[in-house]
């Protein structure tokens, strides 16, 4: 028998004047787009920025539907739309924030992990994740990784010639 500890590692910033301006820029981008949330059901607002290594940003927010489980998160929306316009670019960031105020920041749904670790496998590079709730404090993830520690790998599941 043997147990065994994981260590996931993030940084917690108090307020966004300590971070730096791309980082700024790409939280305020996704907090002015949170108007464009459709979540007439939930009343709960998602917004995300994606900054891409073509220096392009593309923006999505949660688009919520009457039959529930046809809606979709916003970072989905905004990650969908990235590889969409973009399939050959590499995700760099990805912030997600709510109008929520909470002392942290809220946490991305298991799907979404799911997702955002699909990219960050393909293009074995590492997708940063930042999050913020409202006025909350800002946490930083370095990687997919540890939010989704243990993810599923499409390598399990592709057959090799
Ligand atoms: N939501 C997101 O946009 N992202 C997440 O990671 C979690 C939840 C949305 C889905 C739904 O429109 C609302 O928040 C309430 O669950």
């Amino acid at each position: 028998m043997k147990e065994t500890t994981l260590n996931i590692k993030f940084t917690e910033y108090d307020h966004i004047n300590e971070l730096n301006v791309n980082d700024a820029q790409l939280i305020q981008s996704a907090e002015e787009n949170l108007k464009n949330a459709y979540a007439p059901y939930s009343l709960f607002k998602v917004s995300s920025a994606i900054q891409l290594n073509n220096a392009k940003m593309v923006l999505g927010t949660n688009q919520e539907n009457a039959a529930y489980p046809s809606g979709l998160c916003a970072e989905r929306v905004a990650i969908f739309s990235a590889k969409s316009t973009y399939p050959t670019a590499n995700v760099e960031t990805v912030v997600i924030v709510t109008a929520q105020e909470n002392s942290t920041p809220f946490s991305p749904c298991g799907g979404c992990r799911q997702v955002l670790m699909e990219y960050e496998l393909t293009q074995k590079k590492p997708i940063r994740v930042i999050l913020k709730s409202g006025n909350s404090k800002i946490w930083i993830f370095n990687s997919v990784k540890d939010l989704l520690p243990f993810a599923f790998d499409a390598d399990d599941i592709l057959k090799k010639e």
